[in-house]
């Protein structure tokens, strides 16, 4: 399974990256506005240049021809910038059109497997299940990544699962083992990944060790 960042914040997107364990970054509005001093486009171009992988930036556009004209305006932004469109009739239809004209859509807010099933019939490149929002209300979020996995899996359907809106590392491994493309993750739950108490203490023992010897 890959590894996405789910932030905007470029700091985060450089030091994860260094690690090389990053294969891309999704961006929402919301993210974007907790930046500032940066425009839209120019922070996504910024992104595209740090990691080295599919990026995806959010239209707002609420009818067709707004998302097709803000779609392709968004594909002119760099080689590795992914259109990512909210999931209705209109975002399925401007999806099916800018997919035929070649452009990768990561169709979002996916909170169902038929949902899924549509984006995927539509052409979406990425379709992302939102996990940590349908366990808030309640569901088991990653029932419907574990549905639309074997959905895409059965039908030999293209569609990548980006399981989406990520809140623990517990969800990154249950992600992985339902069959998950690919998981986008805050920074807070990457760092999480990495940290096991047992490994900050075998390492200072390690040290402590490794001390008596150096002194010999
Ligand atoms: C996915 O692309 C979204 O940006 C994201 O995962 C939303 O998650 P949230 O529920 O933490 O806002």
């Amino acid at each position: 399974m890959r590894l996405f960042l789910d932030t905007a914040n470029i700091d985060e997107i450089r030091d994860v990256a260094r690690m090389g364990v990053l294969a891309g970054v999704t961006t929402n509005p919301t993210l974007m506005a907790k930046e500032s001093g940066i425009s839209y486009r120019d922070r996504v171009i910024e992104i595209c240049e740090a990691v080295n992988g599919p990026v995806s930036a959010e239209c707002t556009s609420r009818e067709v021809e707004g998302l097709l004209e803000e779609g392709r305006g968004i594909a002119t932004w760099h080689p590795n910038v992914i259109v990512k469109i909210p999931m209705d009739a209109n975002g399925l239809e401007a999806t099916s059109i800018l997919a035929g004209e070649g452009i990768k859509i990561n169709m979002t807010l996916i909170f169902s497997a038929n949902q899924a099933l549509l984006a995927a019939l539509a052409g979406a490149t990425y379709v992302s299940p939102f996990v940590g929002r349908l366990d808030d209300a309640g569901h088991d979020g990653m029932e419907v990544v574990r549905q639309s996995v074997a959905i895409f899996d059965r039908y030999n359907l293209p569609a990548q699962v980006l399981a989406a809106s990520i809140r623990s590392s517990t969800h990154v491994i249950a992600a992985a083992l339902a069959g998950s493309h690919i998981a986008t993750l805050p920074y807070a739950v990457l760092q999480a990944m990495i940290k096991h108490p047992l490994t900050d203490t075998g390492i200072e023992r390690f040290l402590a060790d490794a001390r008596k010897y150096a002194s010999v």
